[in-house]
């Protein structure tokens, strides 16, 4: 089997054996293909798409790439919940609690933020003292005692992936819906569950621009999921403004208390809510998601959920105090107050750039190397189809280092779009491919 004829196949459009896609990623792996070869591969790819097979095939011998995360000790219904990236995005921060108290448990692999999107990492380990589970074992006790474990991911799983998207990012391939698909799925692919919920951000900030880009990348995502045997499910949600109202790290966590404790942003809620119905209705608890509500709203009314959080808290070495005291969590020095430059409604907040807003302060990443300060951030105080005055304070600029804060209020004044046409409120939940 030469590589060159694989490529060949792939740039005329015939469709690959499962021999042939195999020997293509193992060689790739043991270094026995140049990268040129590989980017060709994945230039030919980006033009010509793959069948759902090829995809399933070339997803589980990525996954196959590394290690394969089981808990044969952990007796509860798995939820994996995985977002594309998002702004404000702090929805596991409310969401694991509630499955668990809902009576599932979350086990998974989570990221650190890059560029203007953040991390479940970096958000959790803003609290002083919080440790992730760093092994197997350690995750699984936790799950099993709290039902809710986190872990980073490691350079073991799909190892891969790393190399692939590496190679994709310098030759003009990351926007290709099967590359996306299989890169996502293979990690998801490497950790058990029972079922696997992604959140498919759309809009400005998120990776796909659009509903139809967004609808064909959970269809393929579904249908690796298929191909795998796994129970797949998917929600499109806008990402045409923040998630909720901080964006930040330690400001992220508080607004995932304060939502545990029932004070939700509608936006945020009918994220949560939708996709912890879905683990429901996955579960067999529930026929229509609509039955999940009030089941989630015994959870958070009865505290039960906040009580989760808390002793997922203690028993990741943190003071579970944090709950009812946010001063000890990191607290920014200073605030910059954000006045609207003229009157109207607010038509769009351009996403990535309040990202890049925060990010420049210190709550993002700009390189793998940058080092975050936690206690800063954004808080948006007028969300989409709101009515503003000129003058009137929109947003809060929570920062320590003065050097970027100027530039990071001209970027939040430049994100807000506001004019005279009006608009109806963004919906939020764009679909649900199940
Ligand atoms: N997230 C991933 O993990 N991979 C991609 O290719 C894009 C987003």
């Amino acid at each position: 089997m030469r590589v060159v004829d694989i490529i060949q196949n792939k740039r005329d459009g015939i469709k690959l054996t499962d021999e042939e896609i195999k020997f293509l990623l193992n060689s790739y792996k043991d270094g026995k293909v140049p990268d040129y070869q590989m980017a060709s591969f994945l230039m030919a790819t980006y033009f010509q798409d793959m069948t759902d097979e090829e995809l399933v095939t070339f997803t589980m011998t990525m996954r196959d790439s590394g290690d394969i995360i089981t808990f044969p000790d952990l007796d509860k219904f798995l939820v994996d919940k995985h977002s594309t990236g998002g702004v404000g995005d702090k929805v596991t921060v409310a969401i694991a609690p509630i499955l668990s108290a809902l009576g599932m448990a979350t086990a998974k692999l989570s990221g650190k933020g890059l560029g203007h999107t953040g991390g479940t990492i970096d958000k959790f380990e803003s609290i002083k003292n919080f440790k992730f589970s760093s092994t197997k074992e350690d995750l699984t006790k936790i799950a099993n005692k709290t039902g809710v474990g986190l872990m980073g991911y490691s350079d073991n799983i799909v190892p891969l992936d790393k190399k692939i998207y590496a190679l994709r990012d310098v030759v003009a391939t990351v926007p290709s819906i099967p590359l996306i698909a299989s890169s996502i799925m293979s990690k998801k692919l490497a950790i058990q569950s029972n079922v696997i919920i992604l959140d498919v951000k759309v809009g400005d900030g998120a990776f796909m621009k659009t509903i139809d880009e967004a609808r064909s990348l959970a269809n393929r995502m579904i249908a690796i999921g298929k191909g795998a045997n796994r129970d797949v499910k998917v929600v499109l949600s806008n990402m045409d403004e923040p998630l909720g109202y901080n964006i930040g790290n330690a400001t992220e966590i508080i607004e995932g208390i304060e939502a545990l404790k029932g004070n939700w942003s509608e936006d945020l809620k009918e994220v949560v809510y939708t996709i912890a119905s879905l683990a429901l209705k996955s579960k067999g608890v529930i026929k229509n998601l609509e039955e999940g509500y009030p089941l989630i709203d015994e959870v958070i009314n009865s505290g039960k959920a906040l009580q989760v959080f808390k002793e997922f808290i203690k028993e990741s070495g943190a003071d579970p105090a944090i709950v009812d005291d946010y001063t000890l969590l990191p607290q920014a020095k200073n605030t910059l107050e954000v006045y609207a430059l003229n009157s109207g409604h607010i038509h769009r907040i351009k996403t990535e750039e309040i990202g890049k807003a925060a990010m420049v302060i210190g709550a993002g990443r700009e390189t793998k190397e940058s080092v975050l300060d936690y206690a800063v951030g954004i808080e948006i105080l007028k969300k989409v189809g709101e009515k503003v005055e000129k003058g009137e304070l929109i947003a809060k600029i929570f920062y320590n280092d003065p050097t970027n804060v100027e530039n990071s209020k001209n970027m939040v004044l430049d994100a807000y779009v506001i004019d005279d046409k009006g608009i109806d409120k963004v919906k939020t939940i764009l679909d649900i491919i199940e």
